[in-house]
Protein backbone atom coordinates (compact mmCIF):
# COMPACT_ATOMS: atom_id res chain seq x y z
CA UNK A 1 0.00 0.00 0.00
CA UNK A 2 1.16 3.40 -0.62
CA UNK A 3 -0.12 6.25 1.66
CA UNK A 4 -0.10 9.65 1.83
CA UNK A 5 -0.60 11.99 4.68
CA UNK A 6 -2.41 15.24 4.51
CA UNK A 7 -1.64 17.53 7.54
CA UNK A 8 1.82 15.26 7.85
CA UNK A 9 3.98 18.58 9.52
CA UNK A 10 1.16 18.46 12.26
CA UNK A 11 0.54 17.55 15.78
CA UNK A 12 -1.64 14.36 14.91
CA UNK A 13 -0.43 13.91 10.84
CA UNK A 14 3.36 14.00 12.48
CA UNK A 15 2.82 10.96 14.42
CA UNK A 16 0.39 9.02 11.65
CA UNK A 17 3.47 9.62 9.49
CA UNK A 18 6.35 8.57 11.72
CA UNK A 19 4.20 4.90 12.37
CA UNK A 20 3.40 4.23 8.94
CA UNK A 21 7.50 4.75 8.43
CA UNK A 22 7.89 2.57 11.63
CA UNK A 23 5.74 0.13 9.96
CA UNK A 24 7.90 -0.13 7.18
CA UNK A 25 6.60 1.80 4.69
CA UNK A 26 7.46 4.74 2.90
CA UNK A 27 4.70 7.49 2.99
CA UNK A 28 4.41 10.23 0.73
CA UNK A 29 3.29 13.48 2.36
CA UNK A 30 1.54 16.54 1.10
CA UNK A 31 2.56 19.51 2.26
CA UNK A 32 3.20 23.04 1.51
CA UNK A 33 6.43 23.59 3.08
CA UNK A 34 9.00 20.79 2.31
CA UNK A 35 11.97 21.78 4.56
CA UNK A 36 9.53 21.26 7.40
CA UNK A 37 8.88 18.05 6.21
CA UNK A 38 12.46 17.38 5.52
CA UNK A 39 13.37 18.08 9.08
CA UNK A 40 10.58 15.77 10.89
CA UNK A 41 10.96 13.07 7.94
CA UNK A 42 14.43 13.53 6.40
CA UNK A 43 14.67 11.02 3.00
CA UNK A 44 11.73 8.45 4.58
CA UNK A 45 9.29 10.23 2.86
CA UNK A 46 8.28 11.55 -0.27
CA UNK A 47 7.59 14.92 -0.44
CA UNK A 48 4.42 16.47 -2.45
CA UNK A 49 4.35 20.03 -2.44
CA UNK A 50 0.92 21.91 -2.49
CA UNK A 51 -1.34 24.37 -0.80
CA UNK A 52 -4.86 23.13 -0.39
CA UNK A 53 -6.03 27.05 -0.13
CA UNK A 54 -5.21 26.99 -3.79
CA UNK A 55 -6.68 23.89 -5.36
CA UNK A 56 -4.04 23.22 -8.76
CA UNK A 57 -2.48 19.80 -11.04
CA UNK A 58 -0.31 19.57 -7.38
CA UNK A 59 -3.57 17.52 -5.76
CA UNK A 60 -4.30 14.99 -8.88
CA UNK A 61 -0.56 14.61 -9.31
CA UNK A 62 0.21 14.18 -5.41
CA UNK A 63 -2.69 11.50 -5.54
CA UNK A 64 -0.90 9.82 -8.40
CA UNK A 65 -0.11 5.42 -7.71
CA UNK A 66 -1.90 6.29 -4.11
CA UNK A 67 -3.79 3.55 -2.23
CA UNK A 68 -4.73 4.68 1.22
CA UNK A 69 -5.27 8.47 2.15
CA UNK A 70 -4.81 9.62 6.17
CA UNK A 71 -7.09 12.92 5.40
CA UNK A 72 -6.81 15.99 8.15
CA UNK A 73 -8.23 19.10 7.15
CA UNK A 74 -8.93 22.14 9.31
CA UNK A 75 -10.56 25.61 9.41
CA UNK A 76 -14.16 26.55 8.03
CA UNK A 77 -13.19 25.86 4.50
CA UNK A 78 -12.61 21.75 4.95
CA UNK A 79 -15.82 20.84 3.60
CA UNK A 80 -14.45 21.99 -0.20
CA UNK A 81 -11.04 20.83 0.99
CA UNK A 82 -12.47 17.44 1.50
CA UNK A 83 -14.61 17.04 -1.79
CA UNK A 84 -11.92 18.57 -3.72
CA UNK A 85 -9.02 15.66 -2.45
CA UNK A 86 -11.95 12.73 -2.25
CA UNK A 87 -13.29 13.20 -5.56
CA UNK A 88 -9.75 13.60 -6.85
CA UNK A 89 -9.15 10.48 -4.84
CA UNK A 90 -11.59 8.68 -6.79
CA UNK A 91 -10.12 9.32 -10.21
CA UNK A 92 -6.93 8.25 -9.10
CA UNK A 93 -8.13 5.04 -7.72
CA UNK A 94 -7.52 5.64 -4.23
CA UNK A 95 -8.98 2.36 -2.39
CA UNK A 96 -9.56 4.38 1.08
CA UNK A 97 -9.66 7.59 3.30
CA UNK A 98 -9.26 7.56 6.82
CA UNK A 99 -10.40 10.98 7.60
CA UNK A 100 -9.67 12.64 10.89
CA UNK A 101 -12.57 13.88 11.92
CA UNK A 102 -14.46 14.97 15.83
CA UNK A 103 -16.76 13.62 18.28
CA UNK A 104 -18.47 17.14 17.87
CA UNK A 105 -20.25 16.02 14.42
CA UNK A 106 -22.78 14.37 17.05
CA UNK A 107 -23.99 17.24 19.07
CA UNK A 108 -23.40 19.81 16.21
CA UNK A 109 -20.80 21.51 18.67
CA UNK A 110 -17.85 24.07 17.67
CA UNK A 111 -16.23 22.55 14.34
CA UNK A 112 -18.52 19.74 14.18
CA UNK A 113 -20.75 21.04 11.66
CA UNK A 114 -17.48 21.32 9.59
CA UNK A 115 -16.34 18.07 10.12
CA UNK A 116 -20.04 17.22 9.52
CA UNK A 117 -19.88 18.56 5.76
CA UNK A 118 -16.72 16.86 5.11
CA UNK A 119 -17.94 13.52 5.97
CA UNK A 120 -20.61 13.88 3.77
CA UNK A 121 -17.96 15.22 0.93
CA UNK A 122 -16.42 11.61 1.50
CA UNK A 123 -18.82 9.32 1.44
CA UNK A 124 -20.45 10.86 -1.60
CA UNK A 125 -17.16 10.39 -3.40
CA UNK A 126 -18.21 6.61 -3.61
CA UNK A 127 -14.30 6.21 -2.17
CA UNK A 128 -14.25 3.49 0.85
CA UNK A 129 -13.54 5.61 4.40
CA UNK A 130 -12.97 5.29 8.04
CA UNK A 131 -14.07 8.39 9.86
CA UNK A 132 -12.45 9.00 13.56
CA UNK A 133 -14.75 11.17 15.22
CA UNK A 134 -12.23 11.89 17.84
CA UNK A 135 -12.79 13.51 21.25
CA UNK A 136 -11.00 16.78 22.52
CA UNK A 137 -7.00 16.81 22.74
CA UNK A 138 -4.94 16.43 25.36
CA UNK A 139 -2.42 19.12 23.30
CA UNK A 140 -5.05 21.11 23.51
CA UNK A 141 -3.80 21.80 26.86
CA UNK A 142 -0.74 23.03 25.73
CA UNK A 143 -2.57 26.58 25.72
CA UNK A 144 -2.72 26.52 29.57
CA UNK A 145 1.04 26.81 29.80
CA UNK A 146 1.37 31.24 29.29
CA UNK A 147 -1.09 31.58 32.20
CA UNK A 148 0.07 28.63 34.34
CA UNK A 149 3.84 29.85 33.83
CA UNK A 150 3.55 33.26 34.06
CA UNK A 151 0.47 33.88 36.50
CA UNK A 152 -0.21 30.39 38.06
CA UNK A 153 -3.81 30.58 36.97
CA UNK A 154 -6.42 29.14 34.71
CA UNK A 155 -9.40 30.76 33.89
CA UNK A 156 -11.75 28.62 32.31
CA UNK A 157 -15.72 28.80 31.44
CA UNK A 158 -15.68 24.92 31.31
CA UNK A 159 -17.18 24.74 35.04
CA UNK A 160 -17.55 21.60 36.49
CA UNK A 161 -18.42 19.79 33.05
CA UNK A 162 -15.87 17.47 32.00
CA UNK A 163 -14.32 16.20 28.92
CA UNK A 164 -12.49 12.70 28.29
CA UNK A 165 -9.48 14.36 26.44
CA UNK A 166 -7.22 11.83 23.97
CA UNK A 167 -3.63 11.57 24.13
CA UNK A 168 -2.45 12.39 20.29
CA UNK A 169 -0.23 9.01 20.08
CA UNK A 170 -3.23 7.35 20.73
CA UNK A 171 -5.02 9.11 17.83
CA UNK A 172 -2.06 8.65 15.58
CA UNK A 173 -2.09 4.97 17.00
CA UNK A 174 -5.33 4.41 15.96
CA UNK A 175 -5.18 6.16 12.13
CA UNK A 176 -2.33 3.62 11.45
CA UNK A 177 -3.95 0.57 12.73
CA UNK A 178 -7.18 1.62 10.40
CA UNK A 179 -5.50 2.39 7.30
CA UNK A 180 -3.17 -0.71 7.63
CA UNK A 181 -4.86 -3.04 8.58
CA UNK A 182 -8.49 -1.78 6.47
CA UNK A 183 -10.64 -3.83 9.24
CA UNK A 184 -13.00 -0.67 9.54
CA UNK A 185 -13.88 0.20 6.04
CA UNK A 186 -17.20 1.62 5.80
CA UNK A 187 -17.38 3.09 9.49
CA UNK A 188 -16.93 5.57 11.72
CA UNK A 189 -14.90 4.80 15.08
CA UNK A 190 -15.27 7.08 17.99
CA UNK A 191 -12.65 7.44 20.06
CA UNK A 192 -11.47 9.65 23.42
CA UNK A 193 -9.30 9.60 26.50
CA UNK A 194 -9.85 7.02 29.59
CA UNK A 195 -11.87 9.10 31.74
CA UNK A 196 -14.06 12.56 31.85
CA UNK A 197 -12.08 15.11 33.82
CA UNK A 198 -12.78 18.78 34.77
CA UNK A 199 -10.41 21.47 33.92
CA UNK A 200 -9.99 21.82 37.34
CA UNK A 201 -8.90 18.09 37.79
CA UNK A 202 -6.19 18.42 34.88
CA UNK A 203 -5.06 21.96 36.19
CA UNK A 204 -4.59 19.68 39.87
CA UNK A 205 -2.78 17.33 38.12
CA UNK A 206 -0.79 20.01 35.96
CA UNK A 207 0.28 21.41 39.23
CA UNK A 208 1.19 18.08 40.79
CA UNK A 209 3.60 17.25 38.20
CA UNK A 210 5.53 20.58 38.09
CA UNK A 211 5.13 20.77 42.37
CA UNK A 212 4.02 24.31 41.68
CA UNK A 213 0.15 25.17 43.00
CA UNK A 214 -2.08 26.93 40.27
CA UNK A 215 -5.34 28.78 40.70
CA UNK A 216 -8.33 27.67 38.80
CA UNK A 217 -10.65 30.65 38.16
CA UNK A 218 -14.37 30.40 36.73
CA UNK A 219 -15.11 32.95 34.05
CA UNK A 220 -18.34 33.57 32.00
CA UNK A 221 -18.76 32.96 28.42
CA UNK A 222 -18.36 36.46 27.78
CA UNK A 223 -15.13 36.64 29.44
CA UNK A 224 -13.86 33.32 27.74
CA UNK A 225 -14.72 35.25 24.46
CA UNK A 226 -13.30 37.90 25.23
CA UNK A 227 -9.71 36.36 26.52
CA UNK A 228 -9.97 34.14 23.22
CA UNK A 229 -10.10 37.35 20.66
CA UNK A 230 -7.28 38.95 22.73
CA UNK A 231 -4.96 35.87 21.49
CA UNK A 232 -6.87 34.65 18.38
CA UNK A 233 -8.24 37.25 17.30
CA UNK A 234 -12.40 37.47 16.17
CA UNK A 235 -13.65 34.34 13.65
CA UNK A 236 -15.25 31.34 13.56
CA UNK A 237 -12.42 29.51 15.49
CA UNK A 238 -12.78 31.21 18.80
CA UNK A 239 -16.57 31.01 17.98
CA UNK A 240 -16.00 27.35 17.64
CA UNK A 241 -14.08 27.36 20.94
CA UNK A 242 -16.50 28.98 23.45
CA UNK A 243 -19.45 26.72 22.11
CA UNK A 244 -17.39 23.78 22.69
CA UNK A 245 -16.31 25.38 26.35
CA UNK A 246 -20.38 25.82 26.86
CA UNK A 247 -20.79 22.20 25.94
CA UNK A 248 -18.33 21.37 28.33
CA UNK A 249 -19.57 23.11 31.25
CA UNK A 250 -23.26 22.17 30.10
CA UNK A 251 -22.44 18.14 30.58
CA UNK A 252 -22.86 18.02 26.75
CA UNK A 253 -19.10 16.16 26.13
CA UNK A 254 -18.36 13.97 28.69
CA UNK A 255 -18.73 10.56 26.76
CA UNK A 256 -16.33 8.20 27.25
CA UNK A 257 -15.90 5.24 24.60
CA UNK A 258 -13.75 2.04 24.11
CA UNK A 259 -12.76 2.93 20.86
CA UNK A 260 -8.98 2.94 21.17
CA UNK A 261 -8.97 -0.38 22.87
CA UNK A 262 -11.24 -1.74 20.86
CA UNK A 263 -9.08 -0.81 17.81
CA UNK A 264 -5.52 -1.02 19.23
CA UNK A 265 -5.55 -3.19 21.68
CA UNK A 266 -4.95 -1.52 25.04
CA UNK A 267 -6.45 1.21 27.05
CA UNK A 268 -6.00 4.69 26.25
CA UNK A 269 -3.25 6.80 27.70
CA UNK A 270 -3.61 8.97 30.39
CA UNK A 271 -4.16 12.70 31.13
CA UNK A 272 -1.90 11.94 33.96
CA UNK A 273 1.14 10.14 31.43
CA UNK A 274 0.57 13.21 28.98
CA UNK A 275 1.39 15.80 31.39
CA UNK A 276 4.28 13.84 32.61
CA UNK A 277 5.69 13.87 29.07
CA UNK A 278 4.84 17.71 28.95
CA UNK A 279 5.54 19.07 32.02
CA UNK A 280 8.18 21.75 30.77
CA UNK A 281 5.83 22.82 28.87
CA UNK A 282 3.94 24.14 32.23
CA UNK A 283 7.27 24.88 34.91
N1 LIG B 1 -7.90 20.00 18.88
C1 LIG B 1 -8.92 19.21 19.17
O1 LIG B 1 -9.34 19.08 20.32
C2 LIG B 1 -9.57 18.42 18.08
C3 LIG B 1 -10.52 17.44 18.40
C4 LIG B 1 -11.08 16.67 17.36
C5 LIG B 1 -10.69 16.89 16.04
N2 LIG B 1 -9.77 17.87 15.78
C6 LIG B 1 -9.39 18.08 14.39
O2 LIG B 1 -8.00 17.80 14.25
C7 LIG B 1 -7.50 18.56 13.14
C8 LIG B 1 -6.28 19.38 13.59
O3 LIG B 1 -5.24 18.46 13.83
P1 LIG B 1 -3.79 18.92 14.33
O4 LIG B 1 -3.87 19.28 15.78
O5 LIG B 1 -2.82 17.87 13.93
O6 LIG B 1 -3.57 20.27 13.50
P2 LIG B 1 -2.21 21.09 13.33
O7 LIG B 1 -1.17 20.64 14.29
O8 LIG B 1 -2.64 22.52 13.35
O9 LIG B 1 -1.73 20.70 11.85
C9 LIG B 1 -2.42 21.15 10.72
C10 LIG B 1 -1.71 20.56 9.50
O10 LIG B 1 -2.44 20.93 8.32
C11 LIG B 1 -1.53 21.57 7.41
N3 LIG B 1 -2.24 22.56 6.62
C12 LIG B 1 -2.93 23.62 7.08
N4 LIG B 1 -3.40 24.35 6.06
C13 LIG B 1 -2.99 23.72 4.92
C14 LIG B 1 -3.15 23.99 3.54
N5 LIG B 1 -3.83 25.07 3.12
N6 LIG B 1 -2.59 23.15 2.64
C15 LIG B 1 -1.88 22.07 3.05
N7 LIG B 1 -1.70 21.76 4.36
C16 LIG B 1 -2.23 22.59 5.28
C17 LIG B 1 -0.50 22.20 8.32
O11 LIG B 1 0.66 22.50 7.55
P3 LIG B 1 1.75 23.61 8.02
O12 LIG B 1 2.74 22.87 8.88
O13 LIG B 1 2.32 24.10 6.73
O14 LIG B 1 1.03 24.68 8.80
C18 LIG B 1 -0.30 21.08 9.33
O15 LIG B 1 0.50 20.07 8.79
C19 LIG B 1 -8.66 19.44 12.66
O16 LIG B 1 -9.36 18.79 11.64
C20 LIG B 1 -9.51 19.52 13.91
O17 LIG B 1 -10.85 19.88 13.65
C21 LIG B 1 -9.21 18.63 16.74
Amino acid sequence: MNYLVFGATGNIGARVTQRLIEAGSRPSVFVRNAMKAQSLFGDRVDIRRGDLDTPSPSLAAALDGVDGIFLLTDGPNLPDQDRAISSAALQAGVRHIVKLSTLDVLTGIGTGPWHAAGEVAVRDSGVPFTFIRAAGFMSNALSWSHPIRNEGILHSSTGEGRIAFIHPDDIAAVAATVLIAREHDNQTVVITGPEALTYKEMVTTISEAIGTSIDFREISDQQAYADAVEWGGEGPYVDALVDIWRAVRQGRLDTVTEGVRRIIGREPLSFTQWVAENATSFA
